[in-house]
């Protein structure tokens, strides 16, 4: 896996913008994921670190598996048990807009989005070009506060739920995976290779968030904070939006007739 190195941001330099972004294309067609570090630099980077810091001790968090209803994961596990932390401990916030306390990771995800738009729409990008993406997730900023939280082995989209990409970016400052652990581990199929990947301090990732990307995070044994956005393809989420509708208003129809109506059962 190709790492990239992407000090361009603070550069402005077109050309190796360009390159970062060939990078990506040529790894997530030939692995399914990318790995681009030095994503913003330091200055950046310790920006966006004392922010979701400021914000997880202002105790603005919730347990994962229990706030967002995208986050489907657990449903399709059926050990799953709702609100332990057996399948995933991390403590989670999600950032909308630029609300008060949050603009450097607004920063982030608006540089994140310019690579994204970038590779999808660069010629010759392959299996990117069958994408059409315009539209993301909030970002989900996460910390696993240590003590061995972890999050099974998932997919983030098993259900075409329209989610096509994944990005993480990571802010752990001298990550050490063999004291700490945190490591996150792909196993993209068909195949028996994975990718450990260490959650370094201003390393961004990317990876299909379908089945081709089984992962975990392996038991964190110090704090380790993520931020993810996932990437929407208009036609995938257009048709899964279509059949949530449809399937709520089935339920609705079904819910009505199941009840005594009192406009027709006056006699
Ligand atoms: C997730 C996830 C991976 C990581 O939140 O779905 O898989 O490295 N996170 O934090
Ligand atoms: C660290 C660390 C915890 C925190 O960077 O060494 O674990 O709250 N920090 O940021
Ligand atoms: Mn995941």
């Amino acid at each position: 896996i190709g790492l990239t190195d992407a000090s361009f941001m603070g550069s402005g330099s077109e050309i190796r913008y360009e390159d970062l972004c060939r990078n990506i294309i040529s790894d997530m067609n030939q692995y399914g994921l990318s790995v681009v570090d030095d994503f913003l630099g330091l200055d950046k980077g310790l920006k966006i670190l004392n922010e979701v810091r400021s914000m997880y001790n202002a105790g603005a968090f919730h347990d994962g598996q229990l706030v967002h209803n995208m986050r489907t994961t657990t449903d399709t596990q059926p050990s799953a048990v709702r609100g332990d932390n057996n399948i995933r401990g991390d403590k989670i916030k999600w950032v909308g807009g630029n609300e008060p306390g949050c603009a450097n990771v607004w920063y982030l995800t608006n540089q994140i989005d310019s690579v994204v738009y970038r590779v999808n729409t660069m010629k010759d990008n392959g299996i990117l070009g069958n994408y059409h993406i315009r539209e993301r997730t909030r970002a989900m900023v996460a910390c696993y506060p240590g003590s061995g939280t972890h999050y099974v082995m998932h997919v983030d989209n098993p259900n075409k739920d329209g989610r096509v990409i994944t990005a993480i970016y990571y802010l752990n400052l001298n990550w050490d995976a063999r004291e700490s652990g945190g490591i996150l581990r792909i196993r993209p199929t068909p195949g028996t290779t994975v990718a450990d990947i260490e959650p370094k301090f201003d390393r961004l990732i990317f990876f299909w968030s379908d089945i081709r990307n089984p992962h975990e995070v392996q038991p964190a044994h110090r704090t380790r904070y993520a931020i993810t956005v996932w990437y929407f393809d208009a036609k995938e989420r257009e048709e899964a939006l279509i059949r949530a509708k449809l399937e709520n208003s089935n339920a609705n129809a079904l819910a009505q007739l199941a009840e005594p109506d009192s406009t027709t059962t006056t006699s």
